[in-house]
């Protein structure tokens, strides 16, 4: 499959995690990986090189932290200005049919801060439901979160070396269709502990 990685984080320099993953995605040979914020700080966004981008791909990773349970504001206006009627839905509006959504995100609570017990309330993909919602309208099979809780604490560096590693692995299982998508489906979200069972032919 053709990936690609449209990344967005509004303070990348303040970024740690996703600056890490966004190296790995520009890194793996054959993935194109596009920075909104790099591109289009203004957010004023060329819808008809945004749609292409979409047409050339098979594989559509939007790689972000979350904010305020949700997606940095330039990825909304992605959605709001690319997804056309006439394009990604509505009246001949199948140019996406089929294209993978994946999102790949970050979130500075830990897990068990997430889901009607923590203090968030809300699991978090039941948070991303509108991703999910979107998805489903532009008929785009929508792959569970790859996701990385507690990202800010410093004493998880073993298991961000761990999201890391695993969000190479998911590019190049992608790339290379062995990634099972059935099985990805089947869960509720994606991390670096389940990512190796994901991929065919893969053991450890
Ligand atoms: C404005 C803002 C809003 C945030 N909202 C959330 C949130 O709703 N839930 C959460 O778990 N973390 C939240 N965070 C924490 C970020 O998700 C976290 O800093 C990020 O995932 C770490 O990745 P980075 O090192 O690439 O910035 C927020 C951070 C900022 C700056």
């Amino acid at each position: 499959m053709k990936v690609l990685v449209i990344y967005a984080h509004p303070a990348q320099q303040h970024s740690r995690v996703n600056k890490a993953l966004a190296a790995v995605a520009k890194d793996v040979s054959d993935v194109s990986f596009v920075d909104l914020y790099a591109i289009y700080p203004r957010l004023d966004l060329n819808v008809d090189v945004e749609q292409q981008r979409l047409l050339d791909h098979d594989a559509i990773i939007f790689q972000f932290p979350l904010m305020w349970y949700s997606t940095p504001p330039i990825i909304k206006e992605w959605q709001d200005l690319v997804l056309e009627y006439g394009f990604a839905y509505g009246h001949h509006g199948e140019k996406l049919k089929g294209k993978l959504w994946l999102s790949a995100v970050t979130a500075g609570t830990p897990e068990s801060g997430y889901g009607p017990e923590g203090h968030n309330r809300f699991d978090l993909r039941e948070l991303l439901a509108p991703l999910e919602a979107t998805a489903n309208l532009c008929k785009m099979p929508y792959v569970p979160p790859y996701t990385l809780f507690a990202a800010l604490k410093s004493e998880n560096a073993a298991n961000l070396e761990k999201h890391i590693a695993g969000y190479r692995l998911l590019l190049e299982a992608l790339r290379d269709d062995t990634f099972d998508l059935d099985k990805a489906c089947a869960q509720q979200l994606i991390t670096g502990d389940t990512i190796k069972g994901l991929i065919k032919g893969k053991t450890t």
